[in-house]
């Protein structure tokens, strides 16, 4: 099983890439910079240069050859435009599933927003370009060749993992979670078949996220 991680730098994506190297897992890094790559090398890191704004869906599938899962924790973030939005978060997804789906990748593991259904434009504020950026890349997942896995996780935090979540189809509530417990679910759900053809919201809660996914699974 070899995973292409794209967004390796960020928030969620560097937790990731740590767990899946202290687990021992195939893997590369996707970054955008010349020196994370050099960074990433100098930890025994494989990393490889992907951007999924200025790469087209040839260059992606060249660079995708040879990974047969690939996770999106890829965003354009708070501080840029709604074109940034449209660039990044919906046709740099696309194009990215263009391209896995050109090599027959056997899992897309997309990092959502935390509800990216159609009902929640309107009430998504300032974030309805990214919500309605999200809910067409997941759409068009979903409609995709390949097997997909989407997450959904409530608001973002720095705080140090918990290990302990809830997960759910789609909760009537609020909630946020740690970013390292995002990767932890996303480690888990990335070295298994498991959870192909799902989604499901994650946030902070009771159970160990091992048993939590088991629970959601076994529903
Ligand atoms: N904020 C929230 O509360 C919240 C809630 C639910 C879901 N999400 C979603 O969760 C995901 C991960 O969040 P996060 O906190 O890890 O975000 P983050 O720290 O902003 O990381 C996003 C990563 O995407 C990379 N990136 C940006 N543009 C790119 C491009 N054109 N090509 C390739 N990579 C690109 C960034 O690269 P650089 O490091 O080089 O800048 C960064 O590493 C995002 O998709 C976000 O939208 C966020």
């Amino acid at each position: 099983m070899s995973i292409l991680v794209i967004g390796a730098n960020g928030g969620v994506g560097h937790y990731l890439i740590e767990q899946l190297k202290a687990e021992g897992e195939d893997f590369t890094a996707g970054v955008r910079k010349e020196a994370q790559v050099e960074q990433l090398k100098e930890k025994n890191i494989n990393a490889t240069l992907i951007d999924v704004e200025k790469d087209d869906v040839q260059s992606l599938t060249e660079k995708f050859k040879g990974y047969n899962r690939i996770v999106f924790s890829v965003g354009s973030g708070g501080s840029t435009g709604a074109d940034k939005t449209i660039i990044v978060d919906l046709d740099g997804a696309v194009k990215a599933i263009k391209a896995s789906e050109a090599n027959k990748a056997q899992q897309f593991v997309m990092v959502s927003t935390y509800d990216s259904r159609r009902e929640a434009f309107d009430s998504s504020g300032d974030l309805k370009p990214y919500t309605i950026a999200k809910h067409y890349a997941d759409e068009y997942l979903k409609q995709a060749t390949i097997p997909y896995t989407i997450i959904h996780p409530g608001g973002l935090l720095d705080d140090d993992g918990t290990n302990k979540i809830e997960v759910g189809a789609f909760f009537e509530g609020r909630g946020t979670i740690p970013r390292e417990d995002v990767a932890s679910v996303l480690k888990e759900v990335v070295t298994t078949d498991d959870y192909l053809n799902t989604e499901f919201q994650i946030v902070s809660g009771e159970k160990d996220i091992p048993q939590a996914l088991t629970d959601f699974k076994n529903k």
